[in-house]
């Protein structure tokens, strides 16, 4: 089958990757020529595990091609996927320029019937927008061609992109038309397991669907933290809680890990995006809100434990860092609970000693050359000369730590676990003061 995918971002990739990978003839467009240049080259612009080998494959293959001419890729694909980034603007609501320019170059280009297929998360409604502005380019045009917009939003996670798109547990299709359906069937046909888990429901329930799905596991995670705020208040471990809650199978043991906030590029977004749309429908998301500023609260837990360490002065100290994405397994940075951390220690004076197996380009890209900032090669070196360590993202190879070892490097025994890796009892055996997540006496020592 011909498929189109417009966006080369990290859905776009992913879906055209694994969609050539069991043969179908794809093609990528992408305006950023440079960004082209480099896939063509076999380069692959962001770390996903499985991805890059796979990409090459395809492209020797002949399955996967990149375009940045949209009148060529138009004119591929039966299915024109959007997989363009909806950046929140700045009241929060999803940006749909780069949605409907899309649409509008699907419009210019088409010479036959076409199916667009809406990946990109987008507000209930998207949809209908698509159709029209894909119908204004052809009324211009003056040609009679019948466009149909579905919505097919995606459920990948990072850094399990590749294994959730062959694995996910359903694949949601909005649309009423029997054509669309059966196409769609068609694409997700290879994916025997995928096909008993198709669900075709209406154009705007599956536009929410996504939307509910990030905010529940988002509210998961934020309730979770409140718990463990609460927790380290009455002198309980959360961790205990999280297991004697996740055992009925009415909760579950799924996203109710606590830690220091959720970030990356969906949950912070979607989150605003959906009580924004509540608000334009006139109806107040409390429940979204208190979600939302759960998490801004939980990101400025790290330094505010900091900070209770160091009698409020962090002016002129070395703080180590460990882990900077806003989750293992991928460099994605964005809303990460790192940046927040430094950001803060920077404003308070600190300099920063900061280590991640993949994150520490996209953080020199972010704040670029700074005296109060330094990369180091590996963990050991993040922590050499440093007065207290964080941990920030729950990295495998942060997960066994020498603790009389770090209690020698550090110059204040202070260590802050943003993700609750230690058994506490072991890391204070040490001589070492350990601030986790709510874990009963983590508040121990704070002045
Ligand atoms: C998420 C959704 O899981 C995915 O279905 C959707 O398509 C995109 O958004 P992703 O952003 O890749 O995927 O990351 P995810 O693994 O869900 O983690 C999101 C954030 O929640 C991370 O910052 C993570 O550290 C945090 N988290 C997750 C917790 O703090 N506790 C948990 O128990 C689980």
């Amino acid at each position: 089958m011909k498929i189109t995918i417009f966006g080369t971002g990290y859905v776009g990739l992913v879906t055209g990757t694994c969609l050539a990978d069991v043969g179908h003839d794809v093609i990528c467009m992408d305006v950023d020529e440079n960004k082209i240049a480099r896939l063509e080259g076999g380069e692959i612009p962001i770390f996903e595990p499985g991805l890059e080998p796979m990409v090459k494959a395809n492209v020797a293959a002949g399955r996967l091609k990149f375009t940045t001419d949209a009148a060529k890729a138009v004119n591929h694909g039966v299915l024109q996927f959007i997989a363009v980034g909806t950046p929140p603007d700045e009241d929060g609501s999803a940006d749909l320029q780069y949605v409907l320019a899309v649409a509008k170059a699907i419009g210019e280009h088409m010479q036959d019937d076409k199916v667009v297929v809406d990946k990109s998360t987008v507000p209930v409604g998207t949809a209908d927008r698509v159709k029209a502005m894909v119908e204004s380019q052809l009324e211009q045009r003056g040609v009679s061609l019948n466009v149909d917009v579905c919505s097919n939003p995606e459920f990948l996670k990072e850094g399990a992109a590749i294994e959730d798109f062959a694995h996910g547990a359903r694949i949601v299709v909005g649309t009423d038309s029997d054509k669309v359906k059966q196409l769609m069937r068609e694409c997700y046909a290879p994916y025997i397991r995928l096909q008993e888990k198709l669900m075709f429901m209406d154009v705007r329930a599956a536009e929410l669907t996504k939307y509910a799905a990030n905010a529940m596991l988002a509210t998961k995670i934020s309730f979770m933290n409140e718990i463990a705020n609460l927790a380290e208040r009455l002198g309980a471990d959360v961790e205990q809680v999280r297991r004697g809650i996740g055992s009925d199978p009415r909760i579950g043991y799924h996203f109710i890990y606590p830690g220091c906030g959720y970030g990356g590029s969906c949950f912070p977004k979607d989150v605003q995006a959906l009580a924004r749309t509540a608000r334009e429908v006139d109806y107040e998301a409390e429940l979204l809100g208190a979600v939302e500023a759960v998490n801004q609260r939980q990101k400025q837990t790290l330094f505010a434990k900091l900070a209770n360490a160091f009698d409020s002065d962090l002016k002129g100290r070395t703080i180590a860092i460990w882990g900077l994405s806003f989750k293992p397994n991928t460099d994605d940075m964005r809303d990460a609970p790192s940046r927040t951390l430094m950001e803060a220690l920077w404003e308070a004076g600190a300099r920063v000693q900061a280590y991640d197996p993949e994150a520490m380009g996209e953080t020199r890209r972010i704040y670029g050359e700074r005296d109060d900032l330094m990369l180091a090669g590996d963990r050991i070196q993040a922590v050499k000369g440093a007065d207290a360590l964080v941990i920030c993202t729950e990295w495998k190879e942060f997960r066994s730590l020498d603790f009389p070892w770090l209690k020698d490097q550090l110059s204040m025994p202070v260590v802050v676990d943003g993700r609750n890796l230690y058994d506490p009892e072991s890391v204070r055996r040490a001589g070492l003061m350990y601030y986790a997540v709510g874990r009963g006496d983590s508040l121990e020592g704070v002045a």
